[in-house]
């Protein structure tokens, strides 16, 4: 199945999640290929160094992704797709391919309504495709304490999104990983809040993936 990270807005942690969701999946006995198309290749960099035995394929633009998708798919059970920022042909290529969409949106009213824009694009891609691919909003970047306001909710509930009851913590870990070439997982200091939150969230939004996890990935007792 293609599972794509996808937001036109750039900055909202879609590489992050992507690795994450990549690596989560790969331990976990599952075939994955990270398929980034964002032509910064930041997460296929990025995965070659955590996770050198999972395959990354990179795609330049929306034509390559249309022509080469279909036969990637017959190749792992799970194809992880990173979206660009910026480039909608892209993004639309990537969503009208999909069978599962994760957005990734910062909390706040304006981020959701710049969510406008994703929508758009899935409901082309519904009506191209005869079906919306089943998508979830996940809230990344929120503050410790943060509770989704009824306005989110309403706004949320009028794009037809469904949210994570999961969100994604704003951490300094989070932003350390990149550079370290390393996920929560692995990283010693500080991790378990980060590490358990990403468990929850994959096994949420994955359902039936959630077999043995190996040693490194075990949810650590709080
Ligand atoms: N939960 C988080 N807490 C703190 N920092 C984060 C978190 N998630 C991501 N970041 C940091 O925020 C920045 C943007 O994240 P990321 O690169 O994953 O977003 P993106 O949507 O892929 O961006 P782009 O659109 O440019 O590809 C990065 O520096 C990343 O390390
Ligand atoms: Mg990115």
């Amino acid at each position: 199945m293609i599972i794509a990270i996808a937001n036109n807005k750039g900055g909202v942690g879609k590489s992050t999640l992507a690795v994450h969701l990549a690596t989560w999946l790969h331990r976990r006995g599952r075939s994955v290929i990270l398929a980034d198309c964002d032509t910064q290749q930041s997460s296929s960099e990025w995965v070659r160094e955590v996770q050198p035995d999972l395959r990354t394929e990179t795609y330049r633009d929306a034509d390559a992704i249309l022509n080469e998708f279909p036969s990637l798919k017959n190749e792992a059970e799970f194809i992880i797709a990173d979206g660009p920022g910026s480039n909608s042909e892209t993004s639309r290529a990537l969503l009208l391919l999909a069978d599962f969409a994760l957005v990734p949106c910062k909390a706040s009213m304006l981020e959701v309504r710049a969510l406008a824009k994703v929508t758009e694009v899935l409901r082309q891609a519904q009506d191209i495709r005869g079906g919306m691919p089943p998508s979830v909003i996940v809230l990344s970047m929120v503050g410790k304490n943060y509770r989704l306001t009824k306005d989110m909710k309403d706004a949320a509930t009028a794009l037809s999104l469904p949210v994570a009851s999961t969100s994604v913590t704003l951490r300094q870990i989070y932003a350390d990983a990149p550079g370290q070439g390393t996920v929560v997982w692995d990283m010693k200091a500080r991790t378990r809040d980060a590490a358990n939150e990403l468990d929850r969230l994959f096994a949420e939004i994955m359902p039936g993936t959630a077999c043995e996890p190996t040693a490194a990935t075990k949810e650590i007792p709080a």
